[in-house]
């Protein structure tokens, strides 16, 4: 019988996706499940053929470079890739694998959530009611921004903002985006195309990010394109921090110019901007987009799918390509 690949697996996955990959590969395993440091990663990558990473460990071209020759494929248990320099590894001949598809309907939820938690003042009610401070109905208390029939702009037209679009719909919102090319899909074809996101922003009552973060899209919200915003917008972000300039949106959120915000990914992640904390109309979560039981066990399963098709020669389901 051949030798199990060995497989360097950075983060602890959930236990179906563990006893799968303990079964098939020689794992090197991180059972305390600590974020590892880039020069633990190097170390503990001298002797194995790949890494099952997250999105929490960093492959820079640095770290890509220091690689040793053995790592011959980096499968990530995320969609979004922005933690891998992927023409790094193109040039350094390792192949990259991702998750799409399989969370694009959780992902799509915690969008709906935290549009409608920030539209409808959920943190600052449920704080209230919490703490014990709220004595009774009143009918000028929590008053949040209407949903129904207003304008909903994604940003970023792929599969998680098409599931935006579809669950938006039912809210009897109007659909406009913008993306690099109009989209043709069944159900969509309401939906407003914005070539630019100058002319997108303009009739976002409500704000929705659903595109990746790249140097294109890195501080694409920041104070100047809030200002092109109608004013009282609601901005909603389940793709990545970094798209949006946390200290511009607590600006424009402190002045009036946008009613709330709904965010589960956030700038510097784990540690949210204090000066957030002071505003009621901010929904946070804590970057839990992905977090269902099924879409985790799917997430894991579609790495390994990748690691074996690429352990049996067989063309991956998603290879990253540049
Ligand atoms: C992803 O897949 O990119 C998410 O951010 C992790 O849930």
């Amino acid at each position: 019988m051949a030798a199990k690949p060995r497989l360097l697996v950075t983060r602890n996955f959930p236990p179906n996706v563990m006893a799968r990959l303990r079964r098939d590969y020689a794992a090197i395993t991180n059972d305390e499940d600590r974020i590892l440091e880039p020069a633990e990663v190097l170390a503990l990558s001298q002797d194995v053929d790949a890494i099952l990473c997250a999105g929490t460990e960093k492959f820079s071209r640095e770290v890509i470079e220091a690689l040793p020759e053995n790592i011959r494929i980096i499968a990530t248990y995320s969609v979004g890739y922005d933690h891998l320099d992927a023409a790094a590894a193109a040039e350094k001949g390792i192949t990259l694998s991702n998750t799409p598809d399989v969370l694009t309907d959780a992902t799509a939820d915690i969008a709906l959530l935290c549009l409608l938690g920030a539209a409808r003042m959920a943190h600052s009610s449920a704080q209230t009611l919490r703490s014990g401070q709220w004595s009774s109905w009143a009918a000028n208390q929590f008053l949040g921004v209407h949903v129904t029939g207003k304008r909903l702009g994604i940003l970023g037209m792929g599969r998680i903002g098409q599931a935006v679009a579809r669950r938006a719909m039912g809210f009897n919102m109007q659909i406009h985006y913008h993306n690099r090319r109009p989209v043709d899909v069944p159900g969509l074809e309401a939906a407003i195309y914005h070539k630019t996101t100058d002319s997108l922003l303009g009739v976002c009552d409500f704000l929705s990010i659903n595109c990746g973060l790249s140097a294109k899209t890195k501080y694409l919200i920041n104070d100047e394109n809030i200002a092109k915003m109608p004013d009282n917008a609601v901005i909603v972000n389940t793709a990545r921090g970094g798209i949006i300039e946390d200290a511009a949106l607590i600006r424009a959120l402190k002045s009036g110019k946008i009613a709330a915000a709904g965010l589960d990914v956030f700038e510097n992640e784990p540690h949210l901007n204090p000066d957030y904390l002071d505003l009621d109309t901010l929904f946070v979560l804590p970057h839990i987009g992905s977090a269902t039981v099924e879409t985790r066990d799917a997430m894991g399963n579609m790495c390994l799918d990748n690691l074996d098709a690429f352990f049996a020669d067989r063309p991956l389901i998603s290879e990253i390509k540049t």
